[in-house]
């Protein structure tokens, strides 16, 4: 129908989110699922009033200013808007919103997991049984490092920071420490212990969750310098962007055994630029951006992101606004 909206969306989307999609606007799927250069994407928005990316579409400021006249809203399938250059969509009056909540739970289930497969050497032992490679038992064999009842430093206390605290207190029994912007209410820290930099909350660090977005102020936040000050043997745990960490100096602190393991779900340059390194180590369980990626997460994104589309087109705030 003509008089409905016209909208890129840039990746396969949900089967429930593309027929709602269908029902209220013009979208323009990608049934393929191809990832669009920069000129396919400025191309294909000709007449769009919306885009719907993921964060796998850089949003440069350059290819921000060359979008067409036509598009007045960037609906991120996405809670991180790293890709997007903020700035130039404000200075262009495009509003960009993102999908923040819906995937709390889902990617502080990932965090647990990296963090119990790095300490107990889940992908080590994985890869011994499928190889064919294990041999036999005794008490030395495939010693990890326990979890239960540690100190776990957490890096961005925002939704999913708080449901990694929750879940590592209440089901392992973990003491959490935290840095965040600002401190949390005394209701929503439970018994948390708060730094006010980085430095401070470092050497308490047994465990390392990384949950801060990446701005020009967090990236590298883990680099040779501070992993000096976490104590000996502390894991490393990262499910927010690749850009917080600086890879040659996590890789260096693995080899060294400064760090005993690392559990990454993002990286620097993903997927075809990973640190090389990486692949090379044992004590670092490795998975590839999967922190949102449950069904049921996923059906909610996609909602979410059309919430914020049907309130702007319905001429109200879209309540999760972020330029
Ligand atoms: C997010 O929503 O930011 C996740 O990393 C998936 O894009």
């Amino acid at each position: 129908m003509v008089n409905k909206p016209k909208i890129l969306v840039t990746r396969k989307l949900p089967e429930a989110v593309e027929c709602r999609l269908e029902q209220n606007y013009q979208p323009i799927l990608n049934h393929d699922d191809r990832l669009y250069s920069a000129e396919e994407l400025i191309g294909l928005s000709e007449g769009a009033v919306a885009i719907l990316p993921c964060h796998t579409e850089l949003l440069t400021a350059k290819i921000i200013g060359d979008l067409p006249e036509s598009v007045r809203i960037i609906a991120n399938f996405s809670v991180g808007v790293d890709h997007c250059d903020l700035e130039a969509a404000k200075s262009r009056g495009i509003v960009v919103t993102n999908t923040p909540d819906v995937l709390s739970d889902a990617t502080a289930e990932i965090a647990m997991l990296l963090m119990l497969g790095a300490a107990r050497r889940a992908s080590e032992g994985e890869r011994l049984v499928r190889s064919k490679e294990w041999k036999d038992w005794s008490p030395d064999f495939m010693v990890g490092i326990q979890v239960s009842g540690k100190r776990l430093g957490i890096i961005g206390m925002g939704r999913v920071g708080q449901v990694m605290a929750r879940n590592a207190r209440d089901g392992f029994g973990m003491e959490i420490h935290y840095h965040n912007r600002s401190q949390l209410p005394t209701d929503l820290e439970a018994g948390s212990i708060y730094y006010d930099s980085v430095e401070e909350l470092l050497p308490h660090c047994q465990f390392l969750s990384l949950h801060c977005p990446a701005t020009p102020e967090s990236i590298g936040l883990l680099n040779a310098e501070r992993i000096a000050i976490l104590p000996e043997d502390a894991i490393v745990v990262n499910t927010a962007r690749g850009a917080l960490i600086e890879d040659e100096a996590l890789a260096t602190a693995l080899i060294s055994g400064k760090i005993a393991a690392a559990g990454l779900d993002v990286y620097n340059n993903e997927p075809a630029g990973i640190f090389p390194g990486y692949r090379d180590l044992t004590n670092i369980f490795l998975l590839p951006h999967i922190g949102s990626a449950t069904r049921e997460t996923r059906d909610a994104m996609g909602f979410r992101a059309l919430a914020n589309l049907d309130a702007f087109f319905a001429g109200s705030e879209p309540v999760d606004r972020v330029a």
